[in-house]
């Protein structure tokens, strides 16, 4: 594995200055925990806002939010009980535990996701792999569920799960989003909220995390009809590592339009392109250059249960190598399937046709005197049978073999005939499909934080993007002096009155202040000086550029607000 020079350096200042730190630190720590510091809440919030405003705002999306803890049945039926675990190691001699195909993707630096236990015992032996730790010998692999299980209340046998994903609450809530949209397709529903994996070892900070933090999007749409907003986004240039690439060995990203890839099928849903399209798009909006990011295709043994095709948006970090910020998978009707079929709930939406259609429906008609007759008590009971069977089913088996079985009795043309009847439709019920991008925001934190940090000399500089930094301004009275801080103080209100987030600073000399405000982000300083006073000038400096300028104190909240909302450039502030 690399140097951790650059994951170091930004978790020296993230500590420093008030961005993340390990959770529990006076207890010795813990893995896979991390508190968020008043500066990385500042820009966890502002991550999320930008969330909001670029994927819900406009989008037709809506925003809920449901419980992190929820019953038993709910995972039953999502699969993850079954599904949601990871393949384990345990070292026989000093008893640490590893996820084991990590162990072998550290060792091999290849991925091993895909496979079953058996296979990953051998690759183990074959490449004699030992205890990272201690040398010591690793047991054989066994599967570890990683999600976090409680008891609901005071009673044992109320089992509960901490959420590996927001999106369950969404399904389970479709029917009332349904209704909320009122009963039309496509709609998304979004959904903010912390996700707990209990992950085997996690060891990278804030990309390996136990309790994290997810922005995800349900997008429900009719898979008979295509996206009615690719064209929005379809030149958009991606790079992609298709699964059919993959299985042939090539893991180097090719270059496709959006379009070009969801014509040619290599993306397999409209709307899964389009929100990989927006994806590239937030992504380089929060500084991540294009050619830094990619779209890596799961093979189908990698998949999540629920996914028809998953592609993870990766970023490529100094330490970490191509890390997932995102995933996008196609969810089919999977998920509302099972919730429907576990709660006995209609969970299917209804398109009406322009005009009804008369439809010619076989209907099954029971010979009930002859059926009471030969199977007595039984009867009411295969009558149900019968009766819930598709008449296709039961017609061509007849035909075929001369009997439908209906609890294990055989149902003949002795009892039972068939009549075509011509029924009035006025429209199409169907299961909605679901795309999901799902967004983990303490990676994509991490990202930002990398691709902002810069060194001006030995100078540290955050260059965030000005739409997310945590604190807009500082103001600044040049030299500790009643007079200019007073001067320096009144601005400062006025700054918060006209709602931006600012600071004010007089600790230290000048140089160390300025310092510290490009260290922590700002992206403009104002300094109060002899002049403010008699002229009612101050100076704004540039964080990335270190340029200055002198505008009129009391245009500064104004000039702000025009900086920050993206009307106005550093120069423009100048401007009279
Ligand atoms: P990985 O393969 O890295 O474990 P995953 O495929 O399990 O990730 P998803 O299930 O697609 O991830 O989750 C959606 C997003 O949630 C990811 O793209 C990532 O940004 C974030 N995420 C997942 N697991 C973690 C974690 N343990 N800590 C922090 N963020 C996570
Ligand atoms: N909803 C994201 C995931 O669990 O894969």
């Amino acid at each position: 594995m690399a140097s951790k020079g650059k994951y170091e350096a930004i978790s020296e200042l993230a500590r420093r200055r008030g961005f993340f730190w390990q959770s529990f630190e006076i207890y010795g720590g813990m893995g896979g925990f991390i508190d968020l510091g008043p500066l990385g809440t500042k820009l966890k919030h502002r991550l999320e806002d930008s969330w909001r405003d670029f994927f819900v705002k406009g989008g037709g999306i809506y925003e809920i939010s449901t419980p992190i803890i929820n019953p038993k049945i709910v995972f039953q039926a999502s699969g993850h009980l079954d599904s949601f675990k990871d393949p384990m190691v345990e070292c026989q001699r000093c008893g640490r535990k590893y996820r084991a195909d990590h162990l072998l993707e550290e060792a091999a630096g290849a991925k091993f996701e895909a496979m079953g236990l058996e296979a990953i015992d051998a690759e183990i032996e074959a490449r004699n792999l030992a205890c990272p730790e201690c040398g010591g010998r690793l047991s054989k692999s066994r599967y570890f569920l990683t999600m976090f299980e409680t008891t609901i209340g005071p009673y044992s046998e109320a089992i509960g799960y901490a959420r590996p994903e927001t999106a369950q609450g969404i399904f389970i809530d479709f029917k009332r989003l349904y209704e909320i949209a009122r009963g039309k397709l496509p709609f998304g529903v979004a959904q903010i909220g912390r996700a707990l994996r209990n992950e085997i070892s996690p060891r990278q900070g804030p990309i390996r995390l136990r309790e994290f933090t997810l922005m995800e999007i349900e997008f429900f749409f009719d898979p008979e009809e295509g996206c009615g907003a690719l064209e929005e986004v379809e030149d958009e240039v991606l790079r992609l590592v298709p699964a059919s690439l993959r299985e042939k060995g090539i893991e180097e990203p090719i270059e496709k339009s959006v379009g070009e890839a969801v014509r040619e099928g290599i993306i397999i849903n409209g709307w899964l392109g389009f929100f990989m399209a927006k994806s590239k798009e937030f992504m380089r909006g929060l500084g991540i250059p294009e050619d830094r990011q990619k779209f890596h295709e799961k093979l189908p043994g990698e998949r999540a249960h629920y996914s028809a095709q998953t592609f993870d948006h990766e970023v490529l970090l100094e330490d970490w190598g191509w890390v997932e910020i995102a995933g996008h998978a196609y969810r089919t009707d999977y998920d509302l399937s099972r919730h429907s079929a576990f709660s006995g709930q209609e969970l299917r939406a209804f398109k009406a046709y322009e005009k009804p259609r008369v439809e010619r429906v076989l209907k099954i008609v029971p010979n009930e005197a002859r059926i009471r007759e030969e199977f007595g008590e039984k009867h009411k009971a295969i009558l149900e049978a019968l009766m819930g069977a598709r008449p296709e089913d039961v017609k061509g088996s007849i035909e075929a073999k001369g009997y439908f079985e209906a609890l294990g009795e055989r149902i003949g043309p002795e009892h039972v005939s068939f009549r075509t009847v011509e029924v009035k439709e006025t429209g199409r019920r169907f299961i909605p499909h679901v795309v999901e991008p799902s967004f983990g925001l303490e990676r994509i934190m991490y990202a930002v934080l990398e691709y902002s940090y810069s060194k001006k000399g030995d100078r540290i500089v955050l260059r965030l993007p000005r739409r997310i930094a945590p604190i807009q301004a500082v103001v600044l009275p040049l030299v500790n002096r009643g007079d200019l801080e007073a001067k320096a103080k009144s601005i400062w209100r006025a700054l918060l009155e006209a709602g931006l987030d600012a600071e004010y600073d007089d600790s230290g000399s000048i140089g160390r202040r300025y310092a510290r405000a490009d260290e922590i982000g700002v992206p403009i300083a104002i300094t109060v000086d002899q002049r403010s006073l008699i002229d009612d000038t101050v100076t704004l400096r540039e964080r990335d550029s270190w340029r200055q300028i002198r505008v009129r104190a009391d245009e500064v909240p104004a000039r702000l607000r025009g900086y920050f909302s993206g009307d106005l450039d550093f120069e423009g502030m100048g401007g009279s």
